[in-house]
């Protein structure tokens, strides 16, 4: 018998009426027409912008699928960690990450919630696809986490749904759980709403349907740049 005593029980019982997509199921059976699939050994444009403008020594990437961010910052030099829940996921990530000959990106399969950063400091978390996918009670944990492991004044690009496109459909948290809903898109004011309490917005702008030998951008997406709030 399962009973709620703690703070933990009570998240993991809504993890469990919430779980989602399988992950591994998605990358083995890959019958998705998932962009991020498609192009899967290519960086998002948005990234590639950033990382020519900016000085990066530490990196890290939440749900990191197969690499293709990561794999592109440890091509650039940078000490690279990167995450994902699927072990299927990480597994083609250091596949790719040899053939990309990308040492410096460490790969790891994990919860994010689940794993311990300790003192780590980054200069730079990507999270290409991951906060739209987690269910409302896990968002200000996972808030709480980017910030702590970010740097003083250390960058956050987040790409998650955009509302009235493809990718989902905005729900308001309530239905997120009376529907159970795999995925939710936001609106602009929603997100600096809730990333605005502990980040300035730097860029947060609709993407373009962009696709060239190097990179891709989605307009399904909104594609964000924040800054630590020091
Ligand atoms: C939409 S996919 C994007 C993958 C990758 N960022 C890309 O764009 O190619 C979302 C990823 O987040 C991962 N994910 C979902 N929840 C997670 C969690 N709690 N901890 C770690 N990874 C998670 C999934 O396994 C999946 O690979």
């Amino acid at each position: 018998m399962n009973f709620i005593n703690t703070m933990d029980d009570l998240f993991h019982m809504l993890d469990r009426c919430t779980e989602g997509v399988d992950w591994d199921t998605f990358y083995t059976k890959r019958d998705k027409p998932a962009p991020f699939l498609k192009y899967n050994k290519l960086p998002d444009k948005c990234v590639v912008d950033f990382i020519e403008r900016h000085d990066i020594k530490k990196a890290c990437e939440f749900g990191c699928g197969e690499g293709r961010n990561a794999i592109y910052l440890a091509q650039n030099n940078i000490d690279t960690e990167a995450y994902d829940l699927s072990e299927i996921a990480i597994e083609n990530a250091k596949r790719n990450a040899r053939e990309g000959k990308a040492e410096k990106a460490v790969f790891k399969a994990g919860n994010i919630f689940a794993l311990d950063f300790m003192d780590k400091k980054f200069d730079l978390v990507i999270d290409s696809g991951i906060f739209h996918h987690l269910a409302p009670h896990r968002r200000l944990q996972y808030r709480d986490i980017v910030s702590n492991i970010l740097a003083k004044e250390g960058h956050f690009i987040l790409l998650c749904f955009a509302a009235g496109e493809d990718g989902a459909d905005e729900v308001d948290d309530y239905e997120f759980y009376r529907s159970r809903q795999t995925g939710v898109a936001f609106t602009e004011e929603r997100l600096k709403e809730f990333w605005g309490k502990k980040f300035d917005v730097v860029d947060l702008r609709k993407g373009e349907n962009i696709v060239d030998d190097r990179t891709w951008e989605s307009e399904y997406l909104y594609i964000c740049v924040f800054r630590k709030v020091s």
